[in-house]
């Protein structure tokens, strides 16, 4: 297949596209380098694609730029792209809007005109739910931070468009992400980061909210399935394996083998209290199943940040 990754040079998407192409299909980048976390970062991401022969990336906005000969010859479509994070979505709403919905909507709307696309698949999140997002596809979608609503507009963008003009939609809604190139931004490796360096951690809330773990490997795993599932269908996509905040601190100090002073602060406002993907669809329908656990899961990506700090401080 043909494949085009938008978010390449992000987390999860630079992830995907090493994926397909060990797997043998032919992929097409695209990321704008969104300053919302350093360029260098994301460059680190695509470090191992320049060289592939069926590798081609694009830098290019999708707010703007001209998206028609972009998909040209394009099999799948695997949108990634957007701008992640709850915290900053309360102040920079022009941003997420822009990134997440318009992006989104202006994507979809070439990607209706090429007649021969197999799938479209949107990644979506457990933060449409809302405040509680435990339970499987049926749970009613009331997110409770602006990235959460663009993000749902967003995924009812993309239904309309599955509904009325044939785009051939598969979403798949992920579930707290974690492993080797996750966001500087997100906790884990905000927690890594600190013990590695000595530096108090900061835990907003009780430290007792859950997560429903989800590895990158699982998560691409499932994102590469979603090739075979029928036009419409919605899947959470979660590691099965939940944990508070608490224990996954405990099951980091174990890991780099020291103790970290945690400063408690309010929790902030979005901030989910539990979340749990009931993955029972995603299982049934494509055979998916998580393959690795949060202890091996996080070794992986204490091993990734340590080199990181080497390669981005040399
Ligand atoms: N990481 C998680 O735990 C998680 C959980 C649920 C859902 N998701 C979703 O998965 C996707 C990937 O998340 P991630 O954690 O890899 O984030 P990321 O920020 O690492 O990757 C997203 C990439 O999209 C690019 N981008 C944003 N707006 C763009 C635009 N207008 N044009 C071109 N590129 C643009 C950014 O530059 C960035 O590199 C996102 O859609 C996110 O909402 C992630």
């Amino acid at each position: 297949m043909r494949c085009l990754v938008t978010g390449a040079a992000g987390f999860i998407g630079s992830h995907l596209c090493d994926s397909l192409l060990q797997a043998g299909h032919a992929v097409v980048g695209i990321d704008a380098f969104i300053p919302y976390y350093p360029r260098p970062v994301k460059e680190g991401n695509l470090l191992g694609l320049w060289a592939h022969h069926k590798f081609v990336f694009h830098e290019l906005d999708l707010r703007t730029a001209p998206l028609e000969p972009l998909l040209d010859g394009i099999d799948v479509v695997f949108h990634l792209a957007a701008m992640p994070g709850l915290p900053r979505s309360w102040s920079d709403f022009d941003l997420y809007e822009s990134c997440n919905v318009t992006a989104t909507q202006r994507l979809v709307e070439a990607a209706v005109r090429q007649r021969q696309l197999h799938r479209f698949i949107y990644a979506s999140t457990s933060s449409v739910y809302g405040r509680y997002a435990s339970g499987d596809e049926s749970l009613p979608t009331r997110p409770i931070s602006p990235y959460g609503v663009t993000k749902l507009a967003a995924e009812h963008l993309c239904r309309a468009f599955c509904e009325e003009k044939g785009l051939p939609l598969v979403v798949l809604r992920y579930f707290s992400v974690y492993g080797p190139r996750q966001r500087p931004d997100m906790a884990y490796h905000r927690f890594i980061r600190a013990l590695l360096a000595g530096a108090p951690i900061v835990v907003h809330g009780d430290g007792q909210q859950v997560r429903g773990n989800t590895y990158v490997g699982d998560c691409v795993a499932a994102t590469m399935a979603a090739m075979q599932a029928l036009p419409g269908e919605i899947y959470n996509v979660g590691g099965g394996e939940a944990v508070t905040i608490q224990e996954v601190l405990h099951k980091l100090q174990l890991l780099t083998g020291r103790r970290a002073a945690i400063r408690h602060e309010p929790a902030r406002p979005g901030d989910q209290r539990a979340t749990s993907a009931d993955t029972s669809k995603l299982r049934r329908h494509l055979g998916w199943r998580p393959r690795v656990g949060l202890d091996e899961g996080l070794a992986r990506q204490l091993s990734w940040q340590r080199g990181e700090e080497v390669r981005l401080a040399a």
